[in-house]
């Protein structure tokens, strides 16, 4: 089972049909289905008959808590036509697997099964994640289905490229389900950093002292990564120059490893020309050892002195710069919260900056931050770091026409 902690946040509130269609791929959709629930987005599935081959109605009705439709005739629905009624109020019908006969009945515009029909009488998005067959994929008739739908406005999610269930690889394979949440969370996103490049750090850094030795803190990169989750999602390039951490690389978003202060520092100066924000999430070591030596260290028994030297306030650099962009500095801090970070706000001239408060430790899932600008300070509730995380990016995109535009 995937992990989907790092996207719980996002599909509270929403009403999704989720069409299944007859392909091998339909066993992700329980999956799928499954996933969706725990995002909190309220599922109804519309399954066609070729779907229930693959994966019956109990089991959708099982893991969905609703009823499950597969018939246009259907009388439990009150008013007794279920391919009007269950697509009203609905925020999107997405449909996975889409097979290829599937995607050929919606681009011409045929009803002869339930799904077909809900799909021509919608008045929300459609979005299909196409399964099947690579040849099938490539065949001119499916690519021309395709492009006809995407002219109609319908969205693809996929397909991706990879080993398939007949034994080929290639063009086909749908999307995983965390993949698929994950764009479905995108989706529903509002787009207030459309067209906004976006630098960022996060992580720790690592500053060596020899070969496997070096100076680091515990920051995870949890939170910078849900920053440029979030930032992602909201329609931004994100460019994020990231210290040594175990956490996945968001989707949409350009990942550069740096592990030291120093490559850090490089590697934001390079990726800076065009953006539009740099935020600077990193625990980056103030100091570093003033020689790394090349050959591991041999315990000698004696006392040892390390020389540190400081190394350079990236933040504080690219802040100062004349064609600075909006720059968002974070504060970690035990104790006077307000003190420290207004004071490190003013320091480096930052227009934003978020304190966070050291109670929760440095990796959890959560934290409990407090947003500094000219306006005054913004206390957030304790939440998890992508709930944060959004609401960070809300405000950055409120205060950026003014700042940037
Ligand atoms: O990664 P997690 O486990 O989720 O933890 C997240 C976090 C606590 C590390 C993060 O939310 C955070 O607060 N990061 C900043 C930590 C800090 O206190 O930084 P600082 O006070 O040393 O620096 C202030 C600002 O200047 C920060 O934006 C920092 O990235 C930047 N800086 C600092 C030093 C330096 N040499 N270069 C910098 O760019």
């Amino acid at each position: 089972m995937e992990d989907y902690t790092v996207s719980i946040d996002g599909l509270h509130g929403r009403k999704i049909v989720l069409g299944v269609s007859g392909g091998i791929a339909a066993y992700k959709a329980a999956e799928l289905t499954r996933a969706l629930g725990r995002m909190g987005a309220d599922v109804h599935v519309a399954l066609t008959e070729a779907g229930e081959r693959f994966v019956s109605a109990l089991t959708f009705h099982a893991l969905s808590g609703n009823r499950v439709w597969t018939s246009p005739w259907d009388e439990r629905m009150e008013n007794g036509m279920p391919h009007i009624a269950l697509g009203r109020g609905v925020d999107a019908i997405v449909v996975a697997p889409a097979t290829a006969d599937l995607i050929a009945r919606l681009a011409n515009g045929l009803a002869d099964d339930l799904l077909a029909t809900l799909c021509l009488a919608r008045d929300c998005p459609l979005l299909l994640a196409p399964a099947m067959n690579r040849q099938m994929w490539e065949n001119p008739a499916t690519q021309r289905n395709v492009a006809r739908l995407r002219a109609d406005g319908v969205i693809f999610l996929g397909p991706e490229e990879g080993e398939q269930a007949c034994g080929e690889t290639g063009p086909g394979r749908m999307l995983e389900p965390g993949a698929l949440c994950e764009a479905l969370v995108a989706f529903f996103t509002p787009k207030r950093l459309a067209g906004r490049k976006v630098v960022m750090t996060a992580g720790p850094t690592f500053e060596a002292i020899d070969p496997v030795r070096g100076i680091t803190n515990a920051s995870s990169g949890k939170m910078g990564y849900a920053v440029a989750t979030a930032c992602a999602r909201a329609g931004a390039e994100v460019v994020l120059v990231s210290g040594p951490v175990a956490v996945p690389t968001p989707a949409g978003v350009r990942r550069i490893e740096a592990a030291s202060a120093l490559r850090m520092r490089d590697e934001v100066l390079s990726a800076l020309p065009g953006a539009d924000v740099f935020i600077a999430v990193a625990a980056v070591a103030d100091y570093r050892p003033a020689e790394t030596v090349g050959h591991k260290l041999k315990k000698s028994g004696a006392a040892m002195r390390l020389e540190l030297v400081p190394n350079p306030d990236i933040l504080a650099e690219v802040a100062a710069r004349p064609d600075a962009p909006f720059c968002v500095g974070f504060a970690a801090e035990s104790h006077d919260l307000d003190a420290y970070a207004e004071g490190k706000r003013r320091a480096k001239r930052l227009p934003m900056l978020v304190g966070n408060l050291l109670a929760d430790g440095l990796c959890g899932d959560d934290n409990t931050v407090v947003i500094y600008d000219d306006e005054g300070r913004h206390p957030l509730p304790r939440a998890p770091k992508a709930f944060v995380a959004r609401q960070i990016v809300e405000h950055l995109a409120r205060l950026l026409p003014t700042a940037a535009g």
